[in-house]
């Protein structure tokens, strides 16, 4: 999608008069809102109607404007060279003049950052004189957005704006990684683990079990399409739309292809416009093929097993 100045200029606008609005991002749609004030990221979570123990993301345009809020350290260091900006998000101290709101972090004392690295939202963060916060721009457990339209059907007219940057390249959010003390995943996301522990040179302790309380947004109850989904299934039920990562010789017309060539990245970008496809083509529920549990496949599975909690 081009440049188009005029919306950039619009979306600074809105954002500066302490509005929420819809961003474009790599992974998934965000709800913005200037991450200085109170009085902008209240609204966030009123929109999303999210319980305000649950955190919100930072989006930042560059180290330097990260360091006048939060402590960097090595191992960031490391990480933020090689893969931001890019669908990496990290948990790390803030500093004691951060001008974050209290509202973003529930008064903890660290922040979970992120370089994004959509071409017209870097454009944007360059041109504001703050970070803006940003969760996935959909209601709390509900599928997140990859296109302009996805979050409209959220919203609607309640929010002012939505910045169109086309369809979401990663289409699943960003990995989360917790750099406070040793370095632990939170979110399976965006970016494989293993690249991760490439660069550190060490094994990640995995902290993404449901049941712990770390990353809040690791409940049971999300990504949910809104109807029953069934995982590994060979054989669909006669009614049932069924997701499959490659053709099959014998299909149909309730069969939905994530890849046409067998590719997981491909598919991960294909997940929740599928699942939100599937919903309004007016389907009661969804089976999926066994998904290979690699790489990307397991942020995948990591989806697919919280929506089928539903
Ligand atoms: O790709 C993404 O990360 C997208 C785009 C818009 O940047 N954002 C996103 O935000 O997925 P959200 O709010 O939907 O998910 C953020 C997750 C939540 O599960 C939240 O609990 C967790 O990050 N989180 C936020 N701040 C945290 C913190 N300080 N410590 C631990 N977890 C945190
Ligand atoms: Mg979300």
């Amino acid at each position: 999608m081009k440049l188009n100045q005029s919306n950039i200029k619009k979306a600074k606008k809105y954002l500066d008069k302490n509005y929420c609005i819809g961003i474009p991002t790599e992974t998934v749609y965000g709800l913005a809102a200037n991450a200085y004030s109170n009085y902008a990221v209240k609204k966030i979570f009123k929109l999303k109607k999210r319980p305000k123990s649950n955190p919100l993301i930072v989006h930042y345009s560059n180290i330097d404007d990260l360091g006048k809020d939060c402590l960097i350290n090595n191992n960031f260091l490391k990480l933020y060279k090689k893969f931001s900006p890019g669908p990496i998000t990290y948990i790390l101290n803030l500093n004691k003049n951060s001008k974050i709101s209290k509202i973003v972090t529930n008064k903890e004392n660290n922040l979970a950052v992120r370089f994004p690295k959509h071409k017209i939202l870097r454009e944007l963060l360059n041109k504001l004189s703050y970070p803006i916060a940003a969760p996935s721009a959909n209601i709390s457990t509900k599928l997140s957005p990859v296109q302009a339209s996805d979050v409209k059907e959220d919203f609607g007219n309640k929010i002012k704006y939505i910045l169109d940057g086309g369809k979401c390249n990663i289409g699943l959010e960003s990995t989360i990684i917790d750099l406070r003390n040793k370095p632990k995943v939170l979110r399976l996301g965006g970016l494989e683990v293993s690249r991760i522990e490439k660069v550190l040179g060490k094994k990640i302790k995995n902290n993404t079990n449901p049941k712990k309380k770390n990353a809040p947004g690791q409940s049971r109850l999300h990504y949910s399409p809104g109807i029953p989904l069934r995982m590994n299934v060979v054989k669909p039920k006669k009614n049932e739309a069924y997701i499959l990562l490659k053709k099959k010789k014998n299909s149909s017309s309730n069969y939905f292809y994530l890849s046409k060539k067998n590719n997981l990245k491909e598919a991960a970008k294909n997940l929740y416009s599928f699942l939100r496809k599937i919903k309004n083509k007016g389907y009661k529920s969804i089976a999926v093929e066994k998904i290979r549990n690699i790489g990307i496949g397991q942020s995948i599975n990591d989806r697919l097993k919280r929506a089928s909690k539903f």
